[in-house]
């Protein structure tokens, strides 16, 4: 078991107001495994991600990567973990302005002691990504979807064992979302576990080997495919 996530547990308190963000999920992912999960805007999608990956800490529970308590170890372990073994494509793209195209894809490799991509593996993701063209060119001259396309490229450099991914092809256009998606199936075929939050519903039909969960108000659950699918086309129509 690549990721073991028990009983998480995430509130905020915003306008006085107390939101469940997380609510008791136990979620276990096998190596390899391909896992969707599909939610509605504010169902706590971000915050179960930012949970796995150890960038939030949760107000009980606790998640295992590879066998190890995120918060059970120190600071320097949990980020040289997050650095070895975790891809992230966040939601919003989270380019760094001053750096090009290239070097924001390079960026991973300058942490950590033992990176395990190199130079020519950024060249070769951004031909993969279809930006070779860009490899100089800053993010502001950068369209929304170039961007997140560079944000994609960076997270699988390091040759992450996982990838979490949120909301990848959020603004792709469908050929686009098609190219990424066979990307990731590629990757998935070469043994990287992936989990992806998302209320796209195409990208959970598309993946074929998918494991497809449901978010609903802090609540995952595992529910056969196509009927996560139709419920979700019930509800958003
Ligand atoms: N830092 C925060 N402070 C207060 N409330 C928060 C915070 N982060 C998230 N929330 C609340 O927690 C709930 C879940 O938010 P989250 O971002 O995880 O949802 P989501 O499923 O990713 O939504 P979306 O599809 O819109 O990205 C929402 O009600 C949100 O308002
Ligand atoms: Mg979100």
């Amino acid at each position: 078991m690549i990721i073991d996530c028990r009983n998480l547990e995430k509130k905020y308190t915003a306008d006085n107001k107390l939101v469940t963000a997380v609510d008791n999920v136990s979620l276990s992912v096998e190596e390899g495994e391909f896992v969707v999960i599909l939610g509605h805007s504010g169902s706590g999608k971000t915050t179960l991600l930012s949970l796995i990956g150890g960038l939030t800490v949760p107000d009980s529970g606790g998640v295992q990567i590879n066998g190890v308590d995120n918060w059970g170890q120190s600071d320097d372990d949990l980020s040289d973990m997050r650095n070895r073994t975790i891809g992230f494509i966040f939601q919003f793209a989270s380019l760094i302005p001053t750096l090009t195209a290239l070097e924001n894809i390079l960026l991973p490799l300058s942490f950590g002691a033992s990176p395990k991509g190199r130079y020519e593996d950024a060249l070769e993701i951004l031909e993969l990504v279809g930006l070779k063209d860009k490899t100089n060119s800053f993010p502001s001259q950068l369209s929304g979807g170039q961007q997140r396309r560079i944000a994609i490229a960076r997270a699988f450099i390091n040759k992450p064992d996982i990838i979490l991914a949120d909301e990848p092809t959020g603004d792709l256009d469908e050929e686009t979302e098609r190219d990424i998606l066979d990307l990731f199936r590629e990757y998935n075929g070469r043994g990287t576990t992936f989990v992806v939050v998302t209320h796209n519903i195409h990208l959970a039909r598309t993946q074929k080997n998918a494991r497809v969960l449901q978010m609903r108000q802090g609540v995952l659950t595992e529910e056969k495919k196509e009927e996560a699918v139709d419920k979700q086309t019930e509800t958003v129509g």
